[in-house]
């Protein structure tokens, strides 16, 4: 049985195919470039892989995406409706994206960018306390990213509220689901934190009508996919005041281009797609279970549904 690993940006082949061949010896890896030959592989272990991979592997059973977002592979040409796709669930990301949500809120709650500039004209004043009412939080996403930075955020004890296509019972958190109840969780909410996937329903859900329904002072925090978010609606609103600033993890065009107006704006805080990173041991123990059990014929968590997109 052989099996490839692929993988365009950000995850080395140097780092992976050796740990992934420990993990499984049961099989043959092979590191995947493009210009080398078809393999004629059954298994593909993939971040972001080459357009082609799918049309010059058409043997491939299953994929193992590294990460939890697959819109990226769903995209590529050549994908047989028969083969079955698998994301990397929680895998050590979770807590890094509650870490990600906790360090913007508190940072825009606790005013520690106001400090940071009193820092630098060495000023010694304090801010007025916060209430923590006054910084209710919502969270787009109330999947396996979602709950966790939810339940993180809620222990901080920030009123907190999530929203998903289907209703999601989490003790402190309110629930609310589907498209009709998207303005009474907006309106409700001040601190915005994005973790839904990237599918036709949810590109470009963040947008001048969306924001503006958020309360007055409110802060986006967006971990999930740079689509998701109207460029240009987020400036026209932080211009207007009715936002007062924005973390951003994710962007249209990655890396983000020179010259792009979020590098500069004094209200914006990018990083660059680092909120859930992929661990490599978390990553290599959980994706060669998975292929085991999916060559036993068990049931594999993680399938991803086509026709939901995630
Ligand atoms: P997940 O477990 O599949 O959860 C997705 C959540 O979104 C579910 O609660 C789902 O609702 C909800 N949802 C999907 N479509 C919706 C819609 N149209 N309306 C309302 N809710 C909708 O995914 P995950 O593991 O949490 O990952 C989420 C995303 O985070 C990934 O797709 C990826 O884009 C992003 N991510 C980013 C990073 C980073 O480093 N920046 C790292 C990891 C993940 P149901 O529960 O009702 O199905
Ligand atoms: C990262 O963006 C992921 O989807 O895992």
């Amino acid at each position: 049985m052989k099996a490839i690993f692929a993988a365009s940006s950000g995850l080395n082949s140097d780092d992976w195919v050796a740990p992934l061949q420990n993990a499984l010896p049961e099989v043959d890896f092979y590191n995947w470039v493009p210009e080398g030959p078809a393999i004629g592989a059954e298994i593909a272990v993939v971040w972001q892989p080459p357009a082609d991979i799918f049309q010059r592997e058409p043997g491939l059973r299953a994929v193992f995406n590294l990460g939890a977002g697959v819109d990226a592979l769903l995209r590529l040409p050549g994908l047989s409706k028969n083969v079955a796709i698998f994301r990397l669930e929680d895998g050590g990301m979770a807590v890094q994206m509650a870490e990600y949500a906790i360090y913007a809120l508190t940072r825009a709650s606790r005013q520690f960018d106001v400090y940071q500039r009193l820092q630098s004209q060495e000023q010694w004043q304090p801010q007025p306390d916060i209430r923590r009412a006054d910084w209710s939080v919502g969270v787009m996403g109330m999947g396996v990213m979602g709950k966790r930075v939810a339940q993180a955020i809620a222990a901080l004890g920030y009123p907190v509220a999530g929203w998903a296509r289907s209703g999601k019972q989490v003790p402190g958190i309110d629930n609310y689901a589907g498209s009709g109840h998207l303005e009474a969780f907006l309106k409700r909410t001040r601190v915005l934190v994005n973790t839904l996937p990237l599918t036709p329903e949810t590109t470009g859900i963040l947008n001048r009508q969306t924001l503006g329904l958020l309360q007055p002072g409110a802060h986006l925090i967006n971990m999930a996919r740079g689509e998701h978010l109207v460029e240009e609606d987020l400036l026209a609103l932080l211009d207007s005041g009715h936002m007062q600033g924005a973390t951003l993890d994710v962007f249209q065009q990655e890396p983000l281009p020179a010259g792009h107006a979020f590098w500069q704006h004094p209200n914006i805080t990018v990083t660059p797609h680092i909120a859930g990173a992929t661990l490599l041991e978390e990553a290599v123990s959980q994706v060669s279970e998975k292929v085991r059990q999916f060559l036993r014929g068990e049931p594999v968590t993680g399938l991803v549904l086509r026709e939901r997109g995630y």
